[in-house]
């Protein structure tokens, strides 16, 4: 329950308001609520500071006409800074400044000045609830046998004790690798890919023609052998490390590639792991031949070789070379150059 009652600064007692006042506190008027002239004066000073803001409006839009982008100035504590740069920030900020401090003014000295005082019921509970809630406390002791059984409140505290290290110990890893363990550097540098090794489809593992992929067309793919390896090595590692798109694009389109001639009639391979945090690819926008990651929207171009143009990613897609065999279906023709896979080895 609450209770709002005004206070008029202006003459209106509480009760002309149609309030009851629940608080009497006294309330001092503002000078200008009481003297014409201050009520004038503040009025002044608010249209001075809007008048303000208008002029440093105007300033900033000669300064960026006219001022000649590439000078410099010196300003005490920054240093050398653009000309261009300082003018229109301090006559920007200034003129945003003025319109916030008028308004504050304004609203301070001139507006109704109206106290409100809203009453709040008692937040301490009854002294039944909280003799009820510790008798619910002690009949839980009591029938729980927490007090009675010592050696299992010994036991449950140890293994409460003991359980937080095992969430603890993994954190090691984190900045520890096994000793004689490879970097991640290395593991992530060698797939399963090699030269003449099949290219087939991901899950219907069939082998791919040129002519199977249209232009703007895209396939999952994977080495031929992965099934293979997986079963020999249980290596879940390698499907995701050797995982690829194919895209065809016009030859004519492709600016640039990993080495020189590494698509086939236009035909690109790339990893379809994301070099941010290793998510997944597949959104492949035909137009702009942009491959978007869909976890936090990096933006690599298969045309620009697999350069990140928009996101969080801090490498390009690395591509894989690729050609036919002499039964005219896709291969690749070595390995990635680059280890694919996220790049959070390289910081520090
Ligand atoms: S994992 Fe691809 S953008 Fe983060």
């Amino acid at each position: 329950m609450s209770d709002l009652t005004p206070h008029d600064s202006h003459g209106n007692a509480p009760e002309r308001l149609g309030y009851s006042p629940v608080a009497d506190v006294p309330h001092a008027p503002r000078m200008a609520d009481t003297d014409p002239k201050a009520a004038r004066r503040a009025e002044r000073q608010v249209a001075a500071m809007f008048m303000l803001s208008m002029l440093l409006t105007i300033a900033f839009v000669v300064g960026y006409m006219t001022i000649d982008k590439t000078s410099i100035i010196y300003i005490p504590v920054f240093g050398d800074v653009g000309t261009s740069t300082f003018v229109l920030g301090l006559t920007l900020g200034a003129a945003i400044f003025l319109i916030g401090a008028g308004a504050i003014q304004w609203a301070k000295k001139l507006m109704p000045d109206v106290e409100v005082v809203q009453d709040r019921h008692d937040l301490s509970s009854p002294a039944s609830a909280d003799q009820e809630a510790l008798a619910n406390y002690e009949r839980g002791k009591s029938e729980s046998g927490f007090a009675r059984f010592k050696l299992i409140r010994r036991t449950l505290i140890g293994s409460l004790a003991l359980f937080p290290i095992a969430l603890l110990i993994p954190l090691r890893d984190l900045w520890t690798a096994p000793a004689g363990s490879p970097s991640p550097a290395d593991l992530l540098s060698v797939t399963l890919w090699h030269d003449g090794l099949r290219i087939v489809t991901d899950p219907s593992l069939m082998p791919i023609k040129p002519e199977d992929l249209p232009i703007g067309g895209l396939v999952s793919a994977i080495p031929e052998d992965l099934e293979e390896v997986q079963e020999l090595e249980g290596n879940m590692n390698a499907r995701t490390k050797a995982a690829i798109i194919l895209v065809r694009l016009d030859p004519s389109d492709i600016r640039a590639q990993q080495g020189d001639g590494w698509d086939y009639q236009g035909i690109v391979a790339f990893s379809k792991i994301c070099t941010h945090v290793g998510c997944p690819t597949a959104l492949y926008e035909q137009r702009t031949h942009h491959l978007l990651c869909p976890c936090h929207q990096s933006t690599f171009d298969l045309a620009d070789a697999g350069n990140v143009v928009f996101g969080p990613a801090a490498r390009r897609m690395p591509q894989l070379p690729i050609g036919v065999d002499e039964e005219g279906f896709l291969v690749a023709r070595s390995d990635f150059a680059e280890p694919v896979g996220p790049s959070f080895w390289e910081r520090g």
